[in-house]
């Protein structure tokens, strides 16, 4: 039996992979125009830091971490998301007491999920995560900033921002009670997952897909009544702050977030060209989350991006790239010995060109096909008749297509012509 790709777990086909790093490159450029610095985190972490971070009672921790133990004894886990890694390593080198960082990350991520279009059990998120500001004003940044990649990647138009505020510790800890005494009444009404919510995570019902179950919350105690006044203050300022640089946004009271570290604003860019996988970048604040990690008191913010949605999107419209510049042809084995050297010095004295040699043998007609499918610019020839005369030939492969042989040592100076 062949042995095939773990389910779940993608692999990156030459095309895709160049969306993928167009992507990480504009993103790239974007978060590092904003201050932002990146940061490389393990991919394995004690398992500990995410039971404690993203919560037990979470479908993460419950059921899609990829846990073992290692060959010490030690319980570790593949990161399912990158916040709590990065609050681990801000702690341990002592990065976040009294001072402000911008940071950012990009890799894989791991979650035994149902695999589906958007959805996998290997997929690479980019991140940023600031610490040491209250806010409203760095989260008001930061959706600049995600507004900003949108339009900087020509996505503006299909996606939408949603946002809510959960308020502090305290107002969440009242509605959830609050929450659960009317839910219990209509307990039997309600949908299995909803039902084992209500003892585990009573937020997360408010997310719930199931109608019935949405209808009963229609007439349940509503999550606004509960917020406290400072994060509503903090809630209309982050609100003015988006209106005034005309990002558009939806309040949607529904947005709870599947982690519980979150406190005050939460926020989700969503787009409906993906089908159920809607989100494709979410975050919000976790001001308890360094201290509830063993740190000082620290207040935090951030999101990650999924970029295997985000390729997604852009598969229908991105470009491919031509793999090369010049691709050069040869024939005999004089010639390919020639041809050999003749590409390594152009990448010596041109290096900004990509130029690819065609290496066993072949027919000319055969080798200017390959050239051709390699969306080269060029081809250069090297022929019997070529070495007699201390030629190359120069085929344009777009247009004109008349081969025209120059001196060897004049080439360099042609191909300057040609691209520079
Ligand atoms: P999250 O909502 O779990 O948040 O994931 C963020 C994004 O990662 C999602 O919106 C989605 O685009 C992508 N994503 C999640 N799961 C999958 C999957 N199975 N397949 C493909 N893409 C996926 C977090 O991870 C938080 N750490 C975000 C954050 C940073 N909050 C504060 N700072």
């Amino acid at each position: 039996m062949k042995i095939q790709a773990i389910r779940g777990m993608q692999d990156l086909l030459p095309r895709q992979q160049a969306i993928f790093s167009h992507i990480t490159t504009t993103v790239s450029e974007v978060l590092n125009s904003y201050g932002y610095e990146k940061i490389g985190l393990p991919v394995l972490e004690s398992t500990a830091l995410f039971k404690r971070a993203v919560g037990e009672a979470t479908d993460i921790v419950e059921k899609e971490m990829y846990t073992f133990d290692d060959r010490n004894g030690e319980s570790l886990t593949l990161r399912p998301e990158g916040t709590a890694g990065c609050v681990r390593m801000a702690q341990q080198h002592g990065l976040t007491y009294n001072q402000v960082q911008r940071f950012w990350y990009a890799g894989p991520m791991f979650r035994h999920e149902r695999p589906q279009k958007g959805r996998y059990r290997q997929f690479e998120q980019i991140g940023a995560e600031c610490f040491g500001m209250a806010g409203p004003d760095i989260d008001a940044e930061l959706l600049f900033m995600t507004a900003r990649i949108w339009q900087t990647l020509g996505l503006q138009a299909d996606v939408t921002l949603e946002l809510n505020t959960l308020g502090n510790s305290a107002s969440r800890s009242a509605f959830k009670l609050a929450l659960v005494d009317y839910l219990t009444k209509f307990k039997d009404e309600l949908d299995e997952d909803s039902r084992r919510r209500l003892t585990t995570n009573p937020l997360r019902i408010l997310d719930s897909k199931v109608e019935k179950t949405q209808e009963l919350l229609i007439s349940g105690p509503s999550f606004q009544a509960y917020i406290d006044p400072e994060s509503m203050a903090d809630f209309e300022q982050l609100r003015r702050l988006l209106d005034a640089r005309q990002v558009d946004y939806r309040v949607n009271p529904a947005i709870v977030r599947g982690l519980d570290y979150y406190n005050k604003t939460v926020f989700e860019w969503v787009t409906d060209t993906l089908g159920a996988q809607n989100t494709v970048c979410a975050g919000g604040r976790y001001d308890g989350l360094v201290e509830q990690l063993g740190g000082k008191p620290t207040t935090g913010i951030g999101f990650a991006m999924g970029l295997d949605r985000v390729a997604l999107m852009l598969d229908g419209r991105y470009e491919s790239r031509a793999v090369a510049d010049i691709y050069v042809a040869s024939m005999g084995e004089v010639a390919r010995h020639q041809a050999m050297l003749l590409a390594e010095s152009i990448r010596d004295i041109l290096p900004g060109l990509r130029v690819m040699v065609h290496c066993t043998e072949g027919k000319f007609k055969a080798q200017l096909k390959k050239a051709d499918a390699s969306n080269a610019t060029i081809a250069l020839v090297i022929g019997d008749d070529e070495v007699a005369q201390g030629e190359i030939g120069l085929k344009h492969l777009r247009g004109d297509s008349q081969q025209i042989n120059v001196a060897a040592n004049d080439i360099i100076e042609h191909l300057n012509k040609v691209f520079f």
